[in-house]
């Protein structure tokens, strides 16, 4: 098969109506769900089913800010993959096609070195977020992630720095997990929404949560007030726990959040976003998913890695055909081993044109997917309080009262080397190394 070059304007199926997003603001950060930065699993072939599916806006993983400071840009001219390379790995890889919905996250203690990070990757994204809330040691250890949470004043500076130094039609945004007292967060808070960001996402749990412990996510009803008292307009965006497009309703009736932010469910079934996420992903989602990875180059070891975390909710399909397929896919070595699997003749390109037109029609209607709250405050527990108490010094264990969220139960069962969710960070660390 040949491949046809990939055109930044290739003709849509359906004429425009509205004209292209020409830049992100914080309205665009409200009523939608959205796609969370995961290191190793929110890769490029991820973000872009997860665009297809209904996310509104999608976060790439995180990355240190010296790590991109010396790579090298490249664009593969048929596909029209940007990498950016380091040296014996691709430390970013994107498309224009997702440019308008991308967020990039950075991870700094360094306001200057952030900056220089964003400026590398400014071309090809729409917004650059902070990251201040990844526990891990290898983050904490240099002030990064978690660790600004404890040094609100270096936090500040550098989205000031950034927001001061970035072009206007490049949002900024953070990411933060709660402190144990409320009081506190709102504090830090405050300082944060004053330094003239756009949206900010809260995982709501502490530092030192597992991943394994309910997100307290009713705390955050009362931080979403307070941010929309400051008047400011910026978007609030919860996240822990969330399931799903559905599942987003009872989160926003609990927390008032402007919108929704999902990782683990999205690594389970990137198409959670839509109200009707695929179902039989072997069969459905799988295919196609390991046709485009190809296509796009997407290193082998890491689409094996995602294809072994896909999980559906729901299956037509046997659980002894569940247990085949995912034996062949354990087996599997390269994309060659993945023909019979996937059927026929294919190199993926006519997968990413389908991508591609319904990602391009998003641009002729409202980006929005809003989730409808009144509906969902209907259908609320009343027993369920949406205010933390006065006295909560502290959300965690023993003594929470927020409804356990669905993805609890399911999660339990999930074998830890596989769930990663008895770590104390959901990061994992990321390798991918360059197509040889
Ligand atoms: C595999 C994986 C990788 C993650 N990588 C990042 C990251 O790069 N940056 C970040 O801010 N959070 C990261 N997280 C945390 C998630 O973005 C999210 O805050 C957390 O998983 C809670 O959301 P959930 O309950 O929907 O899973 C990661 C989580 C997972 C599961």
């Amino acid at each position: 098969m040949t491949r046809r070059p990939y055109s930044p304007s290739p003709s849509s199926p359906r004429p425009s109506k509205k004209p292209r997003i020409d830049h992100l603001t914080s309205d665009d950060f409200k009523d939608g769900v959205m796609l969370a930065p995961m290191v190793r699993s929110g890769v490029l072939p991820t973000r872009l089913f997860a665009l297809k599916h209904g996310a509104k806006l999608v976060w790439a993983p995180e990355i240190v800010d010296k790590a991109i400071l010396h790579s090298e840009r490249v664009v593969d001219p048929i596909t029209g993959v940007i990498s950016y390379n380091g040296k014996s790995r691709a430390m970013f890889t994107t498309h224009p096609l997702e440019k308008p919905y991308l967020i990039y996250q950075i991870g700094s203690s360094d306001p200057s070195l952030a900056v220089q990070a964003a400026k590398m990757v400014l071309q090809d994204v729409s917004g650059i977020d902070l990251n201040c809330g990844c526990p891990k040691p290898f983050s904490t250890h240099s002030g990064m992630g978690a660790a600004l949470l404890s040094t609100p004043d270096l936090l500040c500076s550098i989205l000031t720095a950034l927001r001061t130094e970035l072009p206007p039609h490049i949002t900024v945004s953070a990411k933060i997990r709660l402190l144990p007292n409320q009081e506190d967060t709102l504090k830090l808070v405050e300082k944060i929404v004053n330094t003239g960001i756009s949206a900010l996402t809260v995982h709501c749990r502490t530092r030192n949560q597992r991943m394994k412990e309910r997100a307290v996510i009713e705390r955050l009803k009362e931080i979403v007030e307070f941010v929309e008292g400051m008047g400011k307009g910026i978007a609030v965006i919860a996240n822990g726990d969330c399931l799903s497009w559905e599942d987003a309703k009872r989160v926003r009736a609990i927390t008032g959040a402007h919108s929704v932010m999902i990782a683990t469910a999205a690594e389970s079934n990137p198409t959670c976003f839509s109200p009707t996420p695929l179902v039989d992903i072997e069969k459905t989602l799988i295919p196609p998913y390991v046709q485009m990875c190809k296509y796009l180059g997407n290193f082998w070891a890491n689409t094996k890695w995602s294809i072994i975390q896909f999980r559906g909710s729901l299956s037509t399909l046997k659980r002894t055909e569940c247990i085949a397929i995912k034996d062949s896919l354990a087996k599997a070595k390269s994309y060659d081993d993945m023909n019979e699997f996937v059927g026929g003749q294919w190199d993926g390109e006519q997968v990413f044109q389908e991508i591609v037109e319904v990602i391009q029609a998003r641009e002729n209607t409202p980006l929005s997917l809003a989730v409808n709250v009144d509906e969902a405050n209907e259908n609320r527990d009343e027993s369920v309080p949406l205010v933390t108490p006065p006295a909560t010094q502290n959300p965690e264990p023993p003594g929470l009262w927020a409804p356990l969220a669905p993805a609890n139960a399911l999660r339990a069962p999930v074998p830890a080397m596989i769930s990663r969710q008895d770590v104390v960070s959901p990061t994992p660390g990321d390798v991918v190394p360059l197509p040889s």
